[in-house]
C-alpha cells in the first residue's frame, strides 16, 4: 500500500486495521473502480480545457490514467486500508508521478461528487443491461404465448378453479407486468443520468469549472444541478432498488406458479433438469430450486429497499458518511435482479407445458358456470343476479344439468327454464370451456383472436423497446469512447 495522502495533514497516518477496514467501502467500490477512472479522465480534461491545470502536468497525469484505463487497475488500489477506491487511485497516481503533479487532480472536486457520479455512471449501465435481459424474458413469454393461444387451462381466483382461460392469456399477463418494469427502469434512467460533478463537497467550487463539459464527456443527459442535492441525493438509488424490487415481485409470483405447476398434484409444467436439483436422501426427487431461490432472492431485494430507505431518511443535508452503507445494497439488488431475469428466460424457454393436464383441469369445479349464467341472461332474458342464483343453487345440488337447473329456477325465482326454451343442448354448449373462451374476445381477453391481437401489439412494443436499449447503449458507449479518444490526443 502507498502512503495515504489524505491522512498526512489533519490526522496522523496511523490507524488501527480494524478501524480502517470498518470505514472502507473498498469491497463495494469494485463495482465503480472502472467508472472512477472515466470520471477522473473527464475531470482532468475539464481542468485542462478551463486552464485550471498546466497542460504539461495534465499530460503526465493523463498518461497514468489511460494506462490504468487500458491495462486495468493495479491491485494496490484495492487495499482496504484506504477508505475507498478514490483514495486508493489517488495514492497510486501520486506514487507514480509525485505529489507535485498527481496532487493536482483533485482540484475543484471532492469524493462526494466523485462517488455520486461513479454510482450514476455504473448504475445506468447496469439498468440498461438489465432492461436488455428483461426484453429477452418478455420475448420468451410472448413467443410461448404465441404457441398456446388455443391451449385451454383453468384460471384461478383465491387459488380455486374459477374460469377457463388459455396459457397464452396467462403468460401475457406476466409480460404486461414485466413491460411496466421495463418502463419504470427507462423512466428512472432519466433521473439517474444526470451529472453531480462540480458539486465538490456540496457547495461547488471557486475554480472556473465547466460542469456541462464534464457531463457531456461522460454521456450524461444533463446536470444534477443543485450542488447540495447532487452530493446528498440518493433517491435515484432508492428508485433503482425499488424498480428491481417491483420486477422481482412479479418474477417471484411467476416462480411461485412454476413451483405450483411443477408439483405432481398439478403437473402443468415439466422443468428442464438444468434448472432443478435433487435431494441428498430422496433419490426420486426433482425439485424446482431455481424458481425457489428466485422467490427467496426477492426477499433480499425487498430488504435492500427497506434498508436503503431507513438509511437515508434521517440524514441532514448534505453528504453524510452513512450514504456509503447504501451503495452495497444497490449492487446486491441489481446483481440479484439481473441474474434472476436471465435465468427466468432460460428456465421458461426450456420448460415443457403439459397441455393435456391443463385441458383436464379447465372446467373442474364448475369453472364454466359463469358462462352458463351469462347464456341464461343473454339468450333467455334473465337478470344476471337471478341467473347467478339459479346456477349457484344447481351447483349446490351437486350437478349442472337441465334437471338441477330447472329445480333451482323454481326454488330461486319461481320460474321454469324449460318454458323459456332452455334445452339440454343449450346447457351443455354453455358449459363447454372452449365456447366460453371463444366469446371472451374483448381487448385483453383470452379468446384466441384477442390474444393473437395482443401478441402482435406486444411484438411491436418489444421492437420499440429493443431500439431504445440499443440506441441508449450505443450512445453511452460512443460518449465514453470519444472521451478516451480525446484524452489520448491530449497526451500526443
Ligand atoms: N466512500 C465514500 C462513499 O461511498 C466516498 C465519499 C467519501 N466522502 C467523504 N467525505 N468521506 O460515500
Amino acid at each position: 500500500m502507498q502512503r495515504d495522502p489524505l491522512r498526512e495533514g489533519r490526522l496522523g497516518s496511523e490507524r488501527p486495521e480494524d478501524v480502517a477496514a470498518y470505514l472502507s467501502s473498498m469491497a463495494a467500490d469494485r463495482w465503480i473502480a472502472g467508472a472512477d477512472i472515466q470520471v477522473d479522465v473527464a475531470h482532468l480534461m475539464m481542468l485542462t480545457r478551463q486552464e485550471i491545470i498546466d497542460p504539461g502536468l495534465a499530460k503526465a497525469i493523463m498518461e497514468v490514467l489511460l494506462e490504468i484505463h487500458d491495462g486495468g487497475l493495479p491491485a494496490t488500489v484495492y487495499d482496504d486500508r484506504y477508505e475507498d477506491i478514490h483514495a486508493g487511485i489517488e495514492a497510486y497516481l501520486i506514487d507514480r508521478v509525485g505529489i507535485d503533479i498527481g496532487g493536482r487532480l483533485h482540484m475543484g472536486r471532492s469524493r462526494n461528487d466523485e462517488v455520486a457520479t461513479c454510482i450514476r455512471v455504473r448504475l445506468r449501465e447496469e439498468l440498461i443491461a438489465c432492461m436488455g435481459e428483461l426484453l429477452e424474458l418478455r420475448e420468451v413469454l410472448v413467443t410461448t404465448a404465441g404457441q398456446h393461444t388455443g391451449t385451454i387451462m383453468p384460471g384461478f381466483t383465491h387459488l380455486q378453479h374459477a374460469q377457463p382461460t388459455t396459457l397464452a392469456h396467462h403468460l401475457l399477463s406476466y409480460e404486461a407486468a414485466f413491460g411496466r418494469d421495463f418502463d419504470r427502469m427507462r423512466d428512472s434512467i432519466a433521473r439517474i443520468n444526470l451529472c453531480p460533478l462540480g458539486a465538490a463537497a456540496f457547495a461547488s467550487t471557486g475554480y472556473p469549472i465547466d460542469r456541462e463539459y464534464t457531463a457531456s464527456l461522460l454521456g450524461f443527459d444533463g446536470l444534477a444541478e443543485n450542488t447540495m442535492d447532487a452530493v446528498s441525493g440518493r433517491d435515484f438509488v432508492l428508485e433503482a432498488i425499488s424498480d428491481c424490487a417491483m420486477l422481482m415481485t412479479a418474477a417471484s409470483r411467476l416462480c411461485e406458479e412454476i413451483v405450483f405447476w411443477s408439483s405432481a398434484f398439478v403437473a402443468f409444467i415439466r422443468l428442464s433438469d438444468a434448472y432443478c436439483s435433487t435431494s441428498s436422501i430422496m433419490p426420486q426427487k426433482k425439485n424446482p430450486d431455481v424458481a425457489e431461490i428466485m422467490r427467496g432472492k426477492t426477499g433480499t431485494v425487498a430488504g435492500a429497499l427497506s434498508a436503503g430507505i431507513t438509511l437515508v431518511k434521517g440524514l441532514p443535508m448534505s453528504y453524510n458518511r452513512d450514504l456509503q452503507e447504501l451503495t452495497p445494497h444497490l449492487w446486491s439488488a441489481v446483481a440479484a435482479t439481473r441474474s434472476s431475469v436471465a435465468l427466468l428466460s432460460g428456465l421458461l424457454g426450456a420448460a415443457a407445458f403439459n397441455t393435456d393436464r391443463m385441458a383436464e383441469e379447465a372446467d373442474r369445479g364448475f369453472a364454466t358456470a359463469t358462462e352458463l349464467a351469462d347464456v341464461l341472461v343473454r339468450d333467455f332474458g334473465l337478470p344476471f343476479r337471478t341467473a347467478h342464483g339459479i346456477v349457484g343453487r344447481a351447483v349446490r345440488k351437486g350437478r349442472l344439468d337441465l334437471a338441477t337447473l330447472e329445480g333451482a329456477a323454481g326454488e330461486i325465482a319461481g320460474l321454469s327454464l324449460v318454458d323459456l326454451g332452455v334445452t339440454d343442448g343449450v346447457v351443455s354448449a354453455a358449459l363447454d370451456a372452449a365456447y366460453g373462451i371463444r366469446v371472451r374476445r374483448a381487448p385483453g381477453g383470452p379468446a384466441p383472436e384477442a390474444t393473437e391481437r395482443a401478441i402482435r401489439e406486444r411484438q411491436r412494443v418489444l421492437e420499440a423497446d429493443l431500439i431504445w436499449v440499443r440506441t441508449r447503449t450505443d450512445r453511452l458507449e460512443k460518449a465514453l469512447s470519444d472521451m478516451i479518444a480525446d484524452a489520448r490526443e491530449l497526451i500526443q
